[in-house]
């Protein structure tokens, strides 16, 4: 890659090519919990290198708003929360969701000067658990996300969001590298409720040490597949899924629940990672629930109150080489998320693609790459993007055994329906 084309695909700031495709999509800004009642506290919230304030109104209703006041630009995290809009504490200006000024206590009502006033705004919708929010054109808006995590119930699905320290991009590469595994989580399967292997899968696993990694464009992203010969006639495919722009889905090894990640800008040296564990038939186990909230699986404990890491870029994310020694943490990081993260994050806040040498384990990111700079020259000559329709959304990732004369996008484990069920 040269110097430009990462430039392209890291950055996502208003006006940037990457920052027009990310506007064509929902994203996730929050998760619901941060929002959880009328007139409660505003949040501040950064996408995309755009700065703005969620809140939820005396009705209920969301909003995302620029975060200055239109008069002399305070802060509105400050801002009273009350009767059906957010008022700057300074002077009193008053806005409501859609950031339009509803009064301006030095101006006579009748002026009708507080009309010619509106901020920024964007929608934002409740799903999944998570806030979602669209930054783009209001006339392309697209329909509602369809993805299976955000449609099950609520007693189906879990998801935590953590602040990272470095670029989207390398972070969502690390999603669909699943070959990372191998090394940097290998001590750390056997013990973990969430992400332990089945026997079945160990041994394809290990029956063929060399898989091809065949990334296959999909009608929303990328299937990355990984595939191992088994027996004579039959193939063990892994296939994760990677959906337009942010979002890949991880196959579960058996019983597990189901997993992903959105990865969205926050600006080009930070992002939120949105994680998201779900069952599509069942609601979670009580071993199930106290391992993701305390932190296991893809999840990660927090500084309360905040969406900090305990372990984080700050403190050598809790390093312990004496674990590493005796084989409890194959890299001396403990937990998954806090490996990837360690790993990812020390590539320095945007990864010089330029000093890369990639090999065969890496066609999923290099295919990623290409998909994201063509969708993004696409959006700039005009054209939608791939991935708005809820039938490219409603895939899941999996593994299954299929006869070598079996075209992958076959496996009836991918199909998802409307409702969640195979
Ligand atoms: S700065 Fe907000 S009302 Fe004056
Ligand atoms: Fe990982």
């Amino acid at each position: 890659m040269n110097a430009e084309q990462n430039m392209l695909l890291t950055q996502t700031g208003p006006g940037t090519p990457m920052g027009d495709l990310f506007r064509r999509y929902w994203i996730p800004a929050l998760l619901s919990t941060e929002l959880p009642e009328p007139d409660c506290p505003p949040v501040r919230v950064k996408l995309l290198s755009e700065r703005m304030i969620a809140f939820r109104d005396s009705e209920g209703r969301l909003g995302l708003i620029d975060e200055f006041c239109a008069h002399r630009g305070v802060s509105l995290w400050f801002g009273r929360n009350e009767e059906s809009g957010l008022r700057c504490p300074y002077h009193g200006w008053k806005y409501d969701i859609t950031g339009q000024c509803v009064e301006v206590p030095s101006e006579p009502a009748e002026s009708g000067y507080c009309e010619k006033i509106k901020l920024k705004s964007y929608p934002l919708i409740d799903r999944g658990g998570m806030l979602w929010t669209y930054m783009g054109p209001p006339e392309l808006q697209p329909p509602l996300p369809e993805f299976e995590f955000a449609t099950v119930p609520e007693n189906q699905r879990y998801v935590s969001k953590r602040e990272q320290d470095c670029n989207y991009l390398q972070l969502m590469e690390g999603g669909i590298d699943s070959f990372h595994s191998i090394f940097l989580h290998s001590m750390s399967a056997s013990s973990d409720p969430l992400l332990k292997r089945d026997p079945a899968s160990i041994a394809y696993i290990k029956a063929d040490p060399h898989p091809a990694f065949v990334p296959l464009e999909s009608p929303g992203g990328l299937y990355i597949a990984t595939r191992r010969n088994q027996g004579e006639e039959n193939y063990y495919w892994r296939v994760t899924q990677w959906l337009m722009p942010c979002i890949s889905l991880f196959p579960p090894y058996k019983g597990n629940p189901y997993g992903g990640h959105a990865w969205v800008p926050i600006d080009d040296e930070h992002a939120l990672t949105f994680s998201f564990d779900y069952h599509p038939d069942r609601p979670f186990n009580d071993v199930e629930l106290e391992a993701m909230q305390g932190g296991r699986g893809i999840h990660c404990l927090t500084v309360p109150g905040t969406f900090r890491p305990l372990a984080n870029l700050y403190n050598d994310y809790l390093m312990d080489r004496t674990a590493q020694k005796e084989g409890r943490s194959y890299c001396g990081v403990l937990g998954f998320g806090e490996q990837d993260s360690a790993v990812q994050e020390s590539m320095g806040p945007i990864e010089d693609r330029c000093r890369e040498n990639l090999v065969g384990t890496d066609n999923g990111i290099i295919m990623t790459r290409q998909r994201l700079l063509k969708a993004a020259k696409a959006v700039q000559a005009g054209m939608a993007p791939p991935g708005l329709d809820a039938a490219s959304q409603r895939v899941r990732a999996f593994s299954s055994v299929l006869p070598r004369s079996a075209p992958l996008h076959s496996a009836p484990e991918m199909q998802v329906t409307a409702g969640g069920s195979k």
